[in-house]
């Protein structure tokens, strides 16, 4: 008999699971990002010349969401990833293998506009590791979706066109884990996102439509974004 989960995710293309995440590993895991985002902002502002965002992650956000942290290929992520594949196959009803994972710490005004996934995202799995203020939902083509800290969303975010409004207060950690399907088109090359192996850097990519950023690229973004978050931070 096939999975609950993935007869609704084969109709309507996403299932919530809730409590996926026991308590010492959603505080483990929430923990981690806060203090991930922290020592990223110290790095940046004490030891810049050190400063690397494939180790500490962008401190000011990237281009699809400002002014909130965010890291790539974190290894105790990947790990999660690569230890899910059985859990997600399950759930979806295919025979799926890791592409990437990411993670955001939302703040307060963060904008997520509607948007779908990259080719490495065809099957996701998206948790909720913890929030300080209030529930923050996730819109799946209109519908909201409440993810408590540990609930799980698997999800088409390819297909399904998702964005979240403004966060109102407060601050919100969400953990982002890709699947493709194997023997799906381009599937050997997008598994773990172009690059040989899990946990490695953004640096180790052989692909992406948009082509790989330059070190300098990445420094200018980085300054940009700094100086954009000051401007917004100093004129709450
Ligand atoms: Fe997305």
């Amino acid at each position: 008999m096939k999975h609950e989960y993935s007869i609704k995710y084969a109709n309507e293309g996403y299932a919530v699971i809730k409590n996926y995440l026991n308590d010492q590993t959603k505080n483990l895991l929430f923990n981690h990002t806060l203090l991930k985002r922290q020592v990223s902002r110290y790095m940046w502002k004490e030891k810049q010349k050190l400063f690397s965002p494939y180790m500490y992650g962008y401190p000011f956000g990237d281009v699809q969401v400002k002014g909130s942290y965010c890291h790539y290929s974190d290894p105790i992520f990947e790990s999660l990833l690569y230890s899910s594949t059985k859990d997600m196959s399950n759930y979806t009803n295919k025979k799926l293998h890791p592409t990437y994972t990411y993670y955001r710490v939302y703040e307060p005004g963060a904008v997520m506009k509607e948007h779908v996934d990259r080719d490495s995202c065809k099957h996701s799995m998206t948790l909720c590791l913890g929030y300080t203020d209030k529930v923050w939902p996730i819109y799946l083509e209109g519908t909201p979706i409440n993810l408590e800290p540990g609930d799980l969303l698997v999800y088409r975010g390819d297909k399904l066109k998702h964005w979240r409004d403004p966060l109102p207060s407060g601050y919100h950690s969400q953990v982002f884990l890709h699947y493709i399907e194997e023997g799906a088109e381009n599937w050997e090359r997008d598994k773990f996102d172009t690059r040989p192996l899990l946990m490695l850097d953004g640096r180790f990519k052989t692909w992406s439509d948009k082509g790989l950023p330059t070190d300098k690229n990445i420094m200018e973004y980085l300054k940009q974004s700094e100086y954009d978050y000051n401007k917004i931070h100093n004129n709450r």
